[in-house]
């Protein structure tokens, strides 16, 4: 199997290549000069700008993919700031990849979605059937390559999947992401000891853990065609609010130091997104389900931020 995926520079492609079949081929591919974490040893990394179609048409029949992993975006921040290449990046760089996929005769594109492509008000839960009015230039271009992603799968027969993404925990937080509180707080607490959140306390937009979302794709990616009810698909771990993260960080970690100074902007935009959603059809159609509540979330990545510290005062490569 070959897989190529696009944005393989970033948090969640490096850290999805070691889930990856051993024996596959791997290739990651983007625009930044190097991966910002470690990848697989059946990984290689090579250099793709979905914006240049030319680029996209001939990366992909030459390497013949059997599965794109479409992960290349600008996030919820750079895309605000930026709709210009917001446009580029995530509209047109999806439509290349579909136009190549089709051509190419790819088996399966499996495209990262987000919550941020619900907008507000919601319902609490979000049902499994929900408008999608996005209020962030962000979760417009999401909404909107699910809608292309179903033409393609349902005009053009490509086997087109995906999910909307939570916000993930995880050591590599994008910077250009609204939402990279969510880890930052965790891991300026392990490493300096303090942190200033921009959210509300009652902010408790939904989460899921680095681990339960690459549990996800890996499911999502390799589920039986057949099995599949949907194009696109809620995915739902927990909702917990600002002030509760504080409190279980500060049971691991008593002595820091963590505030609140609302950013109006940014706390808007976060408590537009989805809490509890309804994830019904992931967990029938590709047996989906999450490992990791707030309180275990917390001992496990707090232990291993804690570790990766200790590793890089020795001198380690982790990030
Ligand atoms: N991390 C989250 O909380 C979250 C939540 C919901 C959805 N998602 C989606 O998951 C995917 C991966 O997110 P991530 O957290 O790894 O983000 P990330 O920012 O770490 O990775 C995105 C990658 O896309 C690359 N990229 C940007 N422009 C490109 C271009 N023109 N050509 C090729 N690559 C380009 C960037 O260099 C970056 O490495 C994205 O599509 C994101 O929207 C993430």
């Amino acid at each position: 199997m070959k897989y190529l995926v696009t944005g393989g520079a970033g948090n969640i492609a490096c850290q999805l290549s070691h889930r990856l079949p051993t024996d596959a081929e791997v290739v990651l591919a983007d625009i930044a000069d190097h991966p910002f974490s470690q990848y697989s040893s059946n990984a290689r990394y090579c250099h793709l700008d979905v914006t240049d179609e030319v680029a996209v048409h001939e990366f992909v029949a030459e390497f013949q993919p059997d599965i794109i992993l479409h992960f290349a975006s600008l996030l919820s921040g750079q895309s605000e700031s930026d709709r210009p290449a917001a446009w580029r990046v995530n509209m047109q760089g999806a439509f290349h990849v579909f136009e190549a996929s089709v051509k190419h005769k790819v088996d399966r594109v499996v495209f990262l979605s987000s919550i941020a492509s619900f907008g507000s008000p919601l319902p609490d839960p979000v049902p499994e059937q929900c408008e999608q009015w996005p209020r962030g230039f962000y979760g417009f271009t999401k909404a909107a390559i699910e809608r292309m992603g179903f033409y393609y799968k349902e005009t053009l027969g490509l086997d087109f999947r995906s999910i909307r993404l939570p916000i993930v925990i995880s050591a590599y937080p994008s910077p250009g992401a609204a939402s990279s509180y969510a880890s930052n707080v965790f891991i300026s607490a392990v490493r300096d000891g303090s942190y200033t959140l921009q959210v509300r306390e009652t902010s408790n937009p939904a989460l899921v853990y680095i681990e339960d979302c690459l549990k996800a794709i890996d499911l999502l990616t390799h589920a039986k065609r057949e099995n599949m009810s949907h194009a696109s698909y809620n995915l739902f771990s927990c909702a917990p609010s600002a002030s509760e993260i504080v409190t279980e960080i500060m049971k691991q970690l008593p002595d820091v130091q963590l505030r609140f100074e609302t950013d109006n902007k940014i706390a808007d935009l976060i408590d537009s997104w989805p809490k509890r959603i309804e994830d019904q059809a992931a967990r029938e159609d590709w047996g989906w389900s999450p490992d990791f509540m707030l309180e275990d979330m917390t001992k496990k990545f707090v232990t291993a931020l804690q570790e990766m510290n200790v590793k890089e005062s020795n001198g380690g490569e982790e990030k």
